[in-house]
């Protein structure tokens, strides 16, 4: 047994332990990024189901020249939540036509992502300057004041639809208040469809998103020496449509208890009783031009693909 000091806790246990013991159970879905989480969310992005990484590549394909047009020139990259980064790289073409030097900052939670990114980018481009920024976004920007120079932020994906309204907009007002007037945004989101779409690409007939949402509690077995049996936890998915938003949760099947041996906490579960791991949210054209609004952007133009089943926003940091 090792003495509990020598061990040193994740810096977000607290949320862990306020999430896991509050009457409806939660976890930041945040934690779902560590090494094994971010290669099955890069076998996601690859599922017949999840339409959404192949529509919003297909997008920036069909239009990255004039996307990097309406933005502006010469400009510094910066992505947020870039991961691999494998989608970026076809915007990164079009900016590398109009200017001398490719500058691009990716930025993420995920050390290894951030690797993985760095790594291709360099093979693309030989030239680039590209440094990775290793950054929690939830604890703000102050990273953007190390880039000088005129921005395009990407935050692609619908990485914004994790955040709740008002969670997003603040986060979007943080950017905004890091950024200078003319900085442009490119935001990816997807948009509200029809359930028979949303329910197969958040529980697809391969088990990978159940393994990424169960992975979350393999890491608190690993980094709190928790002892949640992984079988003892399915996979639920739901479409609140009044929330506009897919919820994913882990359900117990049985009543059970769960210790983490390193913070000394036991959790009761009922049987059928959830935690909630994520949301991702669906917007229409009116919620991102509202949210955008509301904090300090002006937006400029959408990109869709035929089906309009995602969307791409430029919007613009004013005065
Ligand atoms: C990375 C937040 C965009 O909400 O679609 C995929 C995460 N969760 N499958 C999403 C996710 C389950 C994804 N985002």
């Amino acid at each position: 047994m090792i003495a509990r000091a020598e061990i040193a806790l994740p810096s977000y246990v607290n949320e862990i332990l306020a999430g896991l013991s509050s009457v409806s159970k939660s976890l930041p879905c945040k934690l779902f990024y560590d090494q094994i989480g971010s290669a099955l969310f890069e076998q996601i992005t690859r599922l017949p189901e999840y339409y959404l990484t192949r529509t919003e590549l297909a997008i920036l394909e069909g239009n990255a020249d004039e996307i990097i047009k309406t933005a502006g020139s010469p400009i510094s990259v910066v992505e947020l939540g870039a991961g691999t980064a494998t989608k970026t790289r076809t915007l990164l073409r079009s900016v590398a036509r109009r200017q001398i030097r490719v500058k691009y900052f990716p930025v993420d939670i995920s050390p290894s992502a951030l690797a993985e990114a760095q790594r291709g980018v360099r093979e693309q481009f030989p030239g680039a300057l590209v440094r990775p920024v290793i950054a929690d976004l939830s604890h703000g920007f102050g990273f953007l004041r190390d880039i000088s120079g005129p921005k395009l932020v990407l935050y692609l994906g619908s990485s914004i639809g994790n955040f709740d309204g008002n969670e997003s907009t603040e986060l979007l007002r943080k950017l905004r208040g890091e950024l200078s007037s003319g900085d442009a945004l490119l935001l990816g989101t997807d948009t509200v469809k029809s359930e028979e779409i949303l329910l197969p690409a958040y529980d697809d007939r391969q088990g990978v998103t159940r393994e990424f949402n169960k992975n979350i509690l393999r890491r608190i077995n690993r980094e709190l020496g928790g002892n949640f049996d992984l079988d003892a936890f399915c996979h639920r998915v739901e479409w609140n449509a009044a929330c506009s938003r897919m919820e994913i949760y882990l359900e117990s099947c049985c009543e059970q208890q769960v210790l983490l041996r390193w913070t000394g906490t036991v959790i009761r579960f009922l049987q059928g009783e959830r935690i909630h791991t994520e949301n991702s949210y669906k917007y229409t054209d009116d919620m991102v031009c509202r949210m955008l609004a509301r904090a300090g952007f002006q937006h400029e133009r959408t990109w869709l693909d035929g089906q309009k089943w995602f969307a791409l926003h430029l919007a613009r940091v004013l005065n």
